[in-house]
């Protein structure tokens, strides 16, 4: 029997997200300690008082509260908005494919602002829709005037990450409401806000468009878990409650908000530590000659890497690829790519999308002074002909 003549062509034909690896399959790909700078993830993890909370937590064999009611209670106090406007999700991931499946019907139209969140093209395949991307410019600005022209009678909804992932540049308030007048669906994606602390959730009581999304993944160090929320109109928020899983928010997921939520003085100064190792990380790297780092706003900096022959010595290639390499003749070749790997080798693990947008960027999340050392030394190691 042929299966795939029953599964929707457009999921038969859908490309695969490329998901980061779990710790122990890096492990196992390295020997010693590891250096995992490729999830934007927490270095200093969760607070304690989570852990104390889930072993604490005496009712698992119970289903979670399907209205979320305690969760959103507790998120009003901490975002400022009626519960009304808050929804939580497995996940913002969970989030973003739910606002496609409320809005998007086969073969309507989503914008991706690229290079940005690879969860914005594959809910969009996962959902029948189709991506219309409109590439950023070269300092990764919105090309509003690119999205405006791109809107047709199908396009449904503009997704904006603030700050980008990968780029970590913010969106402006004045680029946001020139969006949300144009009337589709705007989500403009908060995962980095408290790194930021910018934010346009203010916005949302004034539009019925306008969609904030945040997650506790990388400021509370809960990616583990899988929580998120939106700041939605009313009016979505109520569509969204109806056609979401019924316990799509795990009872764990919930325990750990509210423990994180009681325990904000220490959320706050890890991400004060971050923002300031941020701040460190960016120097050094300015430092090489071959790497250029982008200014960031969230827990992760990208680089684009212009390798020179005299700069970086390419042993494995020899002395002829090199030169070959450093002028961009050789293709299929990325010097990012060869980093990335040489990096991997020493149990170093940062990020490398293998698109042609992103062939020569790096992305690096901050994490503890330690890890900037060991990451600084290997890059100065590669540097002087280290392999
Ligand atoms: C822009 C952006 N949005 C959403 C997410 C997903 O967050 P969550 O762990 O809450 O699903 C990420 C994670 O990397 C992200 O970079």
């Amino acid at each position: 029997m042929d299966i795939k003549k029953l599964i929707r062509p457009e999921l038969a034909a859908m490309r695969s997200y490329t998901p980061i690896e779990p710790v122990e399959i890096l492990g196992q790909r390295a020997e010693g300690r590891i250096v995992k700078l490729d999830g934007n993830e927490n270095p200093y993890g969760c607070s304690p008082k989570v852990c104390q909370a889930l072993a604490d937590y005496p009712y698992y064999h119970i289903y979670p509260d399907p209205e979320q009611r305690k969760l959103r209670q507790t998120l009003e106090k901490y975002t400022g908005f009626d519960q009304k406007n808050i929804v939580c999700g497995s996940g913002s991931d969970e989030l973003i494919d739910l606002v496609l499946r409320l809005f998007l019907q086969p073969g309507d139209e989503v914008i991706n602002c690229s290079p940005s969140f690879g969860m914005y093209p594959f809910s969009t395949a996962a959902c029948g829709g189709k991506l219309v991307d409109v590439p950023r410019d070269k300092d990764f600005a919105i090309d509003i005037a690119g999205v405006k022209k791109a809107l047709s009678e199908k396009a449904k909804v503009i997704f904006i990450a603030s700050p980008n992932n990968p780029t970590g540049n913010l969106v402006t308030e004045q680029e946001v409401t020139e969006l949300v007048n144009t009337g589709s669906i705007v989500v403009v994606d908060e995962a980095y806000f408290e790194f930021s602390g910018v934010t346009m959730a203010n916005l949302v009581l004034d539009y019925s468009n306008l969609i904030v999304l945040r997650t506790f993944s990388k400021w509370a160090g809960l990616a583990g878990l899988r929580i998120g929320y939106g700041i939605f109109p009313v009016e979505i928020a109520s569509h969204l409650m109806k056609i979401k899983q019924p316990y799509n928010v795990s009872a764990a997921a919930q325990a750990a908000v509210l423990a994180s939520l009681a325990d904000m003085d220490y959320l706050r100064s890890n991400v004060a530590k971050i923002v300031a190792e941020r701040e460190r990380l960016f120097s050094e790297l300015k430092e090489l000659k071959w790497l250029t780092p982008y200014p960031s706003r969230a827990n992760f900096i990208l680089c684009s890497v212009h390798c020179r022959a005299d700069s970086l010595h390419y042993h494995s290639e020899g002395a002829e690829q090199a030169k070959k390499l450093a002028q961009g003749k050789l293709s299929g070749v990325s010097p990012a790519r060869e980093i990335w790997q040489r990096l991997q080798k020493r149990g170093i693990f940062i990020r490398y999308f293998d698109s042609a947008q992103l062939r020569d960027y790096l992305r690096i999340s901050v994490g503890k002074p330690e890890d900037t050392e060991a990451l600084i030394g290997a890059l100065r190691e590669i540097e002087s002909g280290g392999i």
